[in-house]
């Protein structure tokens, strides 16, 4: 029996990880069989990438090394953790996965997407059977975002207008893959959007 795949994504502080986290919790008490996990990192490899794409300068890597590191992670990852979970029937919540290469890396220093589409069909290869886009404008975000401190840093220097430019692309990305995709307003109370994510992942999991 093959387990099923899900991902949250959208931009910093837009409460995926509460989410999945949710998510995650909500399954369990039902009795399924539930892996947790995130990327970059996910697995002991790739949560030591992880610390070389979030830690230090903004321009410590160019879009194409980061695209590289961010897919070296993730097939580390798929690798390990994701495609022998799936392989046992589990259900994996993934907080971020190829979605956020193909917005981050894809559209932030001219058009990358191309590379970023060739290198997912080459190395990678898989999508999940659902996507929850937690769309939430960028300074509430980016506000929530700061508040948790710590060193993982990176992405959030690039700022508000950043944050604004990846917040269309997961709109747009959301209506090019329709049939995984659904968006989730999640400027409300964290209870009244899991509410929504567990009806909808109930539905795809029936
Ligand atoms: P992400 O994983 O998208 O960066 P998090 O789930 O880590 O977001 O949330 C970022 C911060 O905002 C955390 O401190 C979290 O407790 C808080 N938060 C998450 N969801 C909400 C919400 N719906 N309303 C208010 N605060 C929230
Ligand atoms: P994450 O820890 O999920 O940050 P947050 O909880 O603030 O949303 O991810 C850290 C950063 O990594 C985030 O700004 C997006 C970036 N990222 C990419 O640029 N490409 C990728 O493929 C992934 C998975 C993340």
């Amino acid at each position: 029996m093959a387990g099923t795949f899900i991902t949250f994504e959208g931009i910093d502080g837009s409460g995926k990880s509460t989410q999945a986290r949710l998510l995650a919790e909500a399954l369990q008490d039902e009795g399924l069989d539930v892996v947790l996990t995130r990327e970059p990192g996910g697995s002991p490899g790739a949560e030591e990438i992880r610390a070389l794409v979030l830690e230090g300068d903004p321009d410590r890597w160019s879009a194409k090394t980061e695209l590289l590191l961010f897919t070296a992670a993730r097939r580390d990852h798929l690798e390990r953790l994701i495609e022998p979970a799936l392989a046992a029937g589990k259900v994996v919540i993934c907080d971020r996965f190829a979605d956020s290469t193909r917005i981050y890396q894809g559209s932030r220093s001219g058009d990358l997407r191309i590379l970023v589409d060739n290198l997912h069909d080459l190395m990678i290869g898989r999508e999940p059977d659902l996507t929850f886009i937690i769309d939430m404008d960028p300074d509430t975000g980016l506000a929530r975002a700061k508040g948790r401190g710590g060193n993982e840093e990176r992405f959030e220097d690039f700022g508000a207008g950043l944050q604004a430019q990846m917040r269309a692309g997961f709109l747009a990305l959301a209506q090019e893959f329709s049939d995984r995709c659904v968006v989730v307003d999640g400027a409300r109370p964290v209870k009244g959007v899991a509410v929504d994510v567990t009806r909808i992942a109930h539905a795809h999991l029936t």
